[in-house]
C-alpha cells in the first residue's frame, strides 16, 4: 500500500532578505509537516544584497524555534534539492493575484520534470500581502520603517548594507 505520508516539505526561495511574510509561511509549513527545509536559492546572475552565507544565516537565526525546521542552499534546479534533501513537496506563499502565473508556470514546469513531487501554496496572511524583499530594501534604503515586516537582525543588516 502507497505511503501517503508527506514527511520533509521545501520552502524555497532568493530570500534576499528573509521578511515576516516568509517566515510567517515556513512557521505554519513547520505546524503541518513533520520537516520543513528552506531552501536558499544561490543565482549569480541575481547580483542579490546579501551573500548566500548572510541570507543562509538571517533565516536560521529567525527558526531556530522551530526544531523541525533546516535550512540549506541550493543552485540549479529547485527539484534536484527537493529530491536532495528527500523532499516531497515544495511549500509556497502566494500572495496576490500577481503572484499567480509565474507560480503556476514554475509548479507546472516543476510537475513536468518531477511528477512524484507535488506544489502547494499557503495564502500569505493579509498584513503581509504586500510585503517583498524588494519593496523592503527600498523602504530601508530611502530612510523608511520596516520594523514590523522583518526580524531586528535583518533590519540591523540592511541598515549595516546602506549606511554602515
Ligand atoms: O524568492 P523567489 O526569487 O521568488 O524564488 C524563486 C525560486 C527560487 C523558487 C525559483 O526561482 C526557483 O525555483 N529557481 C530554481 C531554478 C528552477 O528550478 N527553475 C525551474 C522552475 S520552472
Amino acid at each position: 500500500m502507497k505511503d501517503y505520508s508527506v514527511t520533509t516539505a521545501v520552502c524555497p526561495g532568493s530570500f534576499d532578505p528573509v521578511t515576516r511574510g516568509h517566515l510567517d509561511i515556513i512557521e505554519r509549513a513547520a505546524e503541518v509537516f513533520p520537516r520543513v527545509v528552506v531552501g536558499v536559492l544561490e543565482n549569480p546572475s541575481k547580483k542579490p544584497l546579501f551573500s548566500l552565507e548572510e541570507r543562509v544565516e538571517l533565516i536560521r537565526a529567525a527558526v531556530k524555534h522551530l526544531p523541525n525546521v533546516e535550512v540549506d542552499y541550493f543552485s540549479g534546479l529547485l527539484i534536484d534539492f527537493v529530491r536532495k534533501v528527500e523532499g516531497n513537496l515544495i511549500i509556497k506563499g502566494l500572495r496576490a493575484i500577481s503572484d499567480f502565473e509565474i507560480e503556476f508556470q514554475m509548479a507546472m514546469n516543476n510537475k513536468r520534470m518531477a511528477p512524484e513531487i507535488e506544489t502547494m501554496f499557503m495564502m500569505t496572511k493579509n498584513e503581509y500581502s504586500f510585503l517583498s524583499s524588494s519593496m523592503v530594501k527600498e523602504i530601508v534604503r530611502f530612510g523608511g520603517d520596516v520594523k514590523d515586516l522583518v526580524t531586528p537582525e535583518v533590519e540591523q543588516a540592511l541598515r549595516r548594507k546602506y549606511f554602515a
